[in-house]
């Protein structure tokens, strides 16, 4: 209950717009249609017109289906393509709206009681591990421990033995200087451990994963009794929501929404990117989430030669911290665990009715199959642009070595742009989609991905969150 007060309504309300709002993790429209791709679109845009109307649609998670024969399919044909003009552009608005705010606003500010660390026990000590995303959230995490804790925060250090073997450190990265400062209210920050400490005896931690803040606050502040530094192992142990002071979380809010801030030549640089995307009209960013990490971890296989299976089995089996070695593909992907492919992101956002002429940015890293698995998504929407088409090899240089400040690239294309979609439900998508309510309740569509693949496999049933 405690995320409830992360938004705060302007007017006064009944208090049950907030319960919809995060009870369902959605606030948006769920729509289900099925069809042929040409037949969705009118379907939809009478369900958002519908949703609009009668809010309370909104809120029923209905699953609706329209068992379409050959027959209706004709019929629905005819009755689309006697759309009068109008309508068929308002649809096309509809694409680009966003979602209506209802008058809630974030609400993350500190409050009258909420006061930062007096006395510091000692210091913690951070090795942030993950992709970018994943050692952001953990880097929210450990403030927010560091402030149940009392404790002095040593600037994090970054994940230099993940997957991507990027050598960043916390400041190539994020702007040290900012974060430093914009928590001064809440946590001591410091660049190093104090010379004095450095060969003092660590208390070694992997914190218990989803622990509460009784946990840190009793079990780990008794190491202060013989310890002046704690040392985090991992940084994703993920502090569990529940029960957690309305202050604590509002603080990770801050964390993650302002203190966090990129490097100024990465913001610089991303807000460069999203010029160029924006200048020529709405676009919107797809997370493309089909790389050979992702494949080889998941076990999705789905689509790929058996040349490619065998290299993503292989590369999974010799990763040591992926424990999950044996891996049923078909299962994963009927239990909806597994990203999209490229084709079914392109018959996904042609079934919405978003046009052919349609820019997407491609966030992501290196596309698993490069043009040949892209070559489906291309021929639906040929207007495929990403960070390497937008920008110069000369100006990308800088990045090109570290995934992590690419990726942070992508974070801020993907944040600002005019409609997200994930392809799969990752570290990234959730932080994007969170920070994009955050400044406005941006519109996100999130493809229901047990269900697509269903109807990807078999005729076309199509169910689909429309946020
Ligand atoms: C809104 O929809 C619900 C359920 O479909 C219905 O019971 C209710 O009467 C509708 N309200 C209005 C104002 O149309
Ligand atoms: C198409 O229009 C006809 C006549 O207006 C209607 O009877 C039929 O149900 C419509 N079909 C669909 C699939 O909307
Ligand atoms: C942190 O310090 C405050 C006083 O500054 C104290 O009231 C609180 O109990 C301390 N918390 C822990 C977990 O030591
Ligand atoms: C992939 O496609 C892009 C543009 O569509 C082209 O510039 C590039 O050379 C292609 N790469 C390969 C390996 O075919």
């Amino acid at each position: 209950m405690h995320r409830h007060a992360l938004f705060r309504k302007k007017t006064r309300s009944s208090g049950i717009w907030l319960r919809l709002l995060w009870g369902f993790g959605y606030f948006g429209v769920t729509v289900a249609t099925l069809l042929s791709v040409l037949l969705l679109p009118a379907l939809l845009s009478k369900f958002k017109m519908q949703s609009e109307e009668n809010h309370s649609f909104l809120h029923q998670k209905q699953v609706h289906f329209i068992q379409v024969t050959d027959d209706v399919h004709t019929q629905a044909k005819t009755n689309n393509s006697r759309r009068s003009l109008r309508s068929r552009e308002k649809h096309l608005q509809n694409l680009w709206r966003h979602p209506p705010t209802r008058g809630f606003e974030p609400c993350v500010s500190p409050s009258k009681d909420y006061s930062g660390i007096e006395n510091p026990r000692g210091y913690l000590l951070v090795h942030a591990n993950g992709g970018l995303n994943q050692m952001r959230a953990g880097i929210c995490d450990m403030v927010a421990v560091a402030r149940l804790i009392n404790a002095t925060l040593v600037i994090p250090q970054l994940d230099k033995r993940s997957f991507w073997k990027d050598s960043s450190t916390f400041s190539d990265v994020f702007d040290e200087e900012y974060f430093i400062k914009s928590l001064e209210k809440d946590i001591p920050i410091v660049r190093k451990l104090p010379k004095e400490l450095s060969t003092a005896l660590k208390a070694h931690k992997n914190f218990r994963s989803w622990s509460s803040a009784a946990y840190y606050q009793e079990e780990i502040t008794r190491l202060w009794d013989d310890y002046k530094v704690i040392h985090a192992a991992k940084s994703d142990s993920r502090l569990a929501n529940n029960d957690l002071p309305s202050d604590i979380q509002k603080l990770r809010c801050r964390v993650h929404y302002d203190a966090l801030r990129f490097a100024p030549s990465i913001e610089a640089f991303g807000r460069n990117l999203l010029e160029r995307m924006r200048s020529k009209g709405p676009f919107i960013a797809l997370h493309l989430r089909y790389e050979k990490d992702m494949l080889a971890f998941s076990g999705c296989s789905h689509g790929l030669s058996s040349m490619q299976m065998e290299e993503l089995t292989r590369i999974r089996e010799s990763t040591s911290h992926w424990r999950v070695k044996l891996i049923d593909p078909k299962e994963q992907r009927l239990k909806g665990l597994c990203p999209l492919t490229p084709k079914e992101v392109g018959i996904f956002l042609e079934a919405l009715g978003y046009p052919s002429t349609t820019r997407i940015y491609i966030a992501a890293g290196e596309i698993y199959g490069g043009n040949y698995s892209m070559a489906a998504l291309q021929a639906r929407f040929p207007n495929l642009l990403n960070k390497e088409l937008l920008a110069s090899p000369y100006e990308l240089a800088p990045f090109r070595r570290y995934a992590s400040q690419l990726a942070a690239l992508d974070y801020i294309v993907s944040v600002n742009s005019d409609v997200f979609v994930p392809s799969y439900s990752g570290n990234m998508a959730r932080a994007v989609e969170g920070h994009r309510r955050f400044l406005g309740h941006w519109k996100t569509i999130s493809p229901d991905r047990s269900m697509d693949v269903n109807y990807c496999n078999y005729p076309m049933v199509w169910h689909a969150h429309l946020l």
